[in-house]
């Protein structure tokens, strides 16, 4: 990843919460940004907060995030806690004007979204939702092949049409298909992630990405069947008849690539394979096949994309059973944290849109919330004017 000079004075920022996904991912992404200062570390684990500020050489930390938020020099605050915190903590934020980076997912009810949206609209602070699965190169990418081509769909020569001339044109030929597999090992998650189950704790990254894909169209009603801890199946259904089918497995193994996202458009698929390939089929002049490096520098390899993330599982595997090690994967993909939170810089400073702004995050959390439901009741569930009332808070 490039880092661009910055003559800019930094960014002062706090991290919330200093559990894996700050230390794996946000700590050190703001210790490399040259926008950013890393000015307090707040947890309510006093242990994890000492040896942490230790090891970052960080010199403010509390175990009350207010203390965060009563800083003056302070720009911006990361909230990686569990969602057990949320619209409390971004309320107050909002009060004293700290623009906020929420970790997903944003609320835990429609009652927080409704707080959440008032709040951060009312003070006008900057904030973005941790989407950070959009921010990817290879997502990038795919969306800009598929707008591309949505602009001007020319179906290529070689495609056989049967009917030509006589073929009635029919509605389902502007859908758009999307297709989302998560491949997860429930051995790897934490205590926690069991009490809430997967549909919080991870589709909003999903239903997120399917409404990316999808642009204009607005969903309409959500369908899940299976389990909302694990192993279910979200049918998202969109205002023009398009769909977006997320099927969520975890009983699945990490050696195999995790998440595999499927466009059908027009005769044309774009597929995002673990974040580190993208293939385009069906549209001419589009190579078949860009690849993405992972970020992970202990990936030992000269093979590019999907072979890649072969030989580090490989190499995972090797390392581990030499070692009975508890890492996490070598060769992790290139997810977007660093560029997410990179652009959340730019827009507090003014200078780019917020990546992924409250309003979206509030939807898809509010999708999250209806595909509980739809779980929990067994029914498809509406996305209707209850739902637009609360967005429009
Ligand atoms: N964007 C992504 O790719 C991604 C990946 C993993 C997790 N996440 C999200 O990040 C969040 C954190 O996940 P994690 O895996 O780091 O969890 P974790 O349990 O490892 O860490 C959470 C930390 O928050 C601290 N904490 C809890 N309440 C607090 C409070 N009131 N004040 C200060 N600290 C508090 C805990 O002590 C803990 O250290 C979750 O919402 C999760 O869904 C996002």
């Amino acid at each position: 990843m490039t880092e661009q000079k910055d003559t800019l004075k930094p960014l002062q920022v706090g991290v919330v919460g200093c559990g894996a996904m700050a230390t794996g991912q946000h700590i050190p992404n703001i210790i490399k940004n040259p926008r950013l200062k890393l000015k307090w570390l707040c947890d309510i684990n006093t242990q994890m907060l000492s040896e942490k500020a230790k090891q970052y050489g960080v010199l403010h930390t509390t175990t009350n995030y207010s203390d965060v938020l009563n800083d003056t020099e302070i720009d911006f605050v990361v909230l990686a806690t569990t969602h057990s915190l949320r619209g409390q903590f971004i309320s107050e934020a909002a009060e004293k004007k700290k623009g906020v980076y929420v970790e997903k997912p944003m609320a835990v009810n429609s009652r927080e979204i409704g707080d959440i949206l008032k709040a951060v609209r009312k003070s006008g602070i900057p904030f973005c939702v941790g989407h950070n699965r959009r921010s990817s190169p290879a997502v990038k990418d795919a969306l800009a092949v598929l707008q591309k081509y949505e602009a001007n769909p020319k179906i290529p020569s070689w495609r056989l049409d049967r009917n030509s001339w006589l073929r009635p044109q029919i509605p389902e030929e502007n859908h758009c298909q999307v297709l989302i597999r998560i491949n997860d090992d429930i051995l790897t998650w934490k205590p926690w992630s069991f009490e809430d189950g997967m549909i919080l704790n991870e589709m909003a990254h999903f239903i997120d990405l399917a409404n990316l894909f999808m642009g204009v169209r607005e969903p309409v009603n959500i369908y899940v069947m299976g389990s909302s801890r694990t192993d279910f199946t979200i049918l998202i259904g969109y205002n023009d008849g398009s769909l977006a089918t997320l099927a969520h497995s975890g009983c699945g193994t990490l050696d195999y690539p995790k998440e595999l996202i499927e466009i059908t458009y027009k005769g044309a698929m774009i597929a995002v394979d673990h974040s580190m390939e993208v293939r385009v089929s069906g549209i001419e002049g589009e190579p078949f096949r860009r690849t993405y490096p992972s970020p992970d520098t202990r990936v030992r390899t000269d093979k590019k994309g999907i072979e890649a993330f072969y030989e580090s599982a490989r190499q995972t595997i090797q390392e581990r059973t030499k070692q009975h090690n508890n890492e996490i994967f070598i060769g992790f993909p290139e997810k977007g944290h660093y560029a997410h939170l990179d652009q959340f810089a730019q827009c507090v400073r003014g200078l780019a849109p917020s990546p992924c702004d409250v309003l979206s995050g509030a939807k898809v959390t509010m999708m999250v919330l209806k595909a509980i439901e739809s779980c929990k009741l067994g029914l498809p569930v509406r996305f209707g004017p209850d739902e637009y009332q609360i967005l429009s808070l």
